[in-house]
């Protein structure tokens, strides 16, 4: 297959894809390798507008098959908030701890935890449009823990374990993820089209 970018400039999310696509640094690039420096605002009201919006600007100015992807926590006793606010839920500054703190706050005395990350990736592949969905299952902690990871990590316990993401190894949180998931669900359409 011919060139693959991903709208991201976080390295560690860029090796992260790379690792399970299969694909190496000349096949996948990032946007720092395509010196693409400009911000793309999000102004979608859904993950998926989201991360269309990215792909789409990106392949029609460089005319390139590109993918991006757009993640939020999705809390049932909240009506799926903060959704496609995750990042920005306690403002602007979208600092991980004002948002942790904000969600606790918010679910003080509920005893419905239950919440999940869902991660959607746009392709735009020779002009046409794919969605590939993630979802991770869990439930948020009472109070935050570990030391690993990022944003929402140290309060979210994914189904089937007792730790939160941030206590967990890398490794395991990564084979799991939503992220994961989706990019894993594109990888298997890009086979497929690949024969
Ligand atoms: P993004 O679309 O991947 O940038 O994610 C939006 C926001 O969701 C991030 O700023 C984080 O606060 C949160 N988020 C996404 N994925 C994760 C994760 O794997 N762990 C913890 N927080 C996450």
């Amino acid at each position: 297959m011919s060139e693959l970018v991903f709208a991201s400039s976080n390295a560690h999310k860029v090796d992260e894809v790379r690792t399970i696509l299969g694909l190496d640094k000349t096949q996948l690039l990032s946007l720092k390798d395509i010196n693409w420096l400009e911000e793309i605002e999000e102004t979608g009201s859904t993950l998926t507008e989201n991360a269309l919006i990215k792909s789409r600007t990106i392949a029609d100015a460089k005319k390139i098959n590109v993918f991006s992807d757009d993640s939020g926590l999705e809390v049932e006793a909240l009506n799926m908030a903060p959704g496609v606010y995750t990042a920005r839920y306690a403002g602007p500054q979208k600092d991980a701890t004002d948002n942790m703190n904000k969600l606790l706050n918010a679910l003080d005395g509920e005893t419905n935890r239950k919440a999940r990350f869902r991660a959607v990736v746009a392709l735009v592949l020779d002009d046409e449009e794919h969605i590939f969905e993630g979802i991770v299952n869990g439930r948020i902690a009472l109070e935050k823990k570990g030391n690993g990871g990022f944003g929402y990590d140290p309060i979210f316990i994914p189904d089937g374990y007792d730790k939160s993401f941030a206590e967990l190894p890398e490794s395991v949180k990564n084979k799991m993820s939503h992220r994961s998931r989706a990019v894993d669900k594109m990888r298997r359409f890009l086979e497929s089209r690949n024969g």
